[in-house]
């Protein structure tokens, strides 16, 4: 590690080799249990197409995302809004949507609903022109990325808010889901006799010039995996309710979420991203 010029690249590898020795010694590591263990990162590798990430699943299901997401939100120096997981099902340039629109493209069973709140700094200063990326499955756990023709979206857009920090969108209500089971990841969880199940959520993204980006998700109260989520995602502060009846809600016949995203301040630190578009990394490791 001496020679390595970038110090950060070096006091990574110092520790993550420490680590991962000290981890060998630990179990007692066999070479047939390593092959297994190359074996497997290899398959996972070869599972990841441009709609499909495999490692961000792994890290996701390991809780290693969720301990990144954690680490970002302790280094903000102003309150805002916990981060949780991209997930692998993310798609950069979803559809301009105005806001009251519906992300929903294509017929659909789901029970229609209105997403609506505020997005504000940490003084509760409504942010204008904020951007809200959000995606989601639909009402029988699947994302678009899972069904159809994968380059169609559908589920997904992002909105901007108004002058004082508002923002209204139509949607239908998600079914939470099982993680894609069918990879090298599925087998591990298979192995581990975990049920493989995310509560009901919804992802987005938040950003506006001069404060730190949220990468975060909704979750439905009262999901049966809500204390038990495959991969860490759920916080208190992020568990909401449909209601039926909100007479603040801009579209008040249907039943609503309400939840305002709260903004800290920008600092010279990167994105709360543990994930990206599948098709951005594949293109990335192609080089
Ligand atoms: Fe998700």
């Amino acid at each position: 590690m001496a020679s390595t010029p970038d110090p950060r690249l070096k006091e990574i590898m110092a520790a993550l080799t420490r680590h991962l020795h000290e981890f060998a010694r630990e179990v007692d590591l066999t070479p047939e249990e390593w092959l297994e263990g190359i074996k497997f990162l290899t398959a996972v590798g070869q599972k990841c197409t441009a709609y499909r990430q495999e490692f961000i699943l792994l890290s996701d299901t390991l809780g290693l995302s969720s301990l990144v997401n954690a680490l970002h939100d302790r280094r903000a120096t102003e309150a805002g809004t916990k981060s949780s997981l991209v997930g692998p099902f993310y798609r950069q340039d979803s559809p301009v949507m105005k806001l009251g629109d519906t992300i929903v493209t294509k017929p659909t069973n789901g029970q229609e609903i209105c997403i609506y709140g505020r997005v504000t700094d940490s003084a509760d200063r409504g942010v204008a022109n904020a951007s809200v990326q959000i995606w989601q499955p639909d009402e029988t756990g699947n994302y678009d990325l899972q069904k159809h023709d994968p380059s169609e979206m559908d589920l997904r857009g992002t909105f901007f808010t108004d002058s004082q920090g508002f923002f209204y969108l139509r949607t239908i209500a998600p079914l939470g889901y099982m993680i894609p089971m069918d990879g090298p990841v599925g087998d591990m969880i298979r192995a581990q006799k975990r049920h493989g199940y995310r509560p009901a959520h919804i992802h987005f993204i938040i950003a506006a010039a001069g404060y730190r980006e949220v990468v975060t998700a909704l979750y439905l109260r009262g999901d049966e995996h809500i204390e038990s989520d495959t991969v860490f995602g759920v916080t208190a502060s992020l568990v909401t309710d449909i209601r039926s009846k909100d007479p603040d809600s801009p579209i008040p016949n249907l039943p609503s979420i309400r939840f305002d995203f709260q903004l800290a301040a920008a600092q010279a630190v990167g994105s709360g991203r543990v994930g990206a578009d599948p098709s951005q990394i594949t293109k990335r490791a192609a080089g």
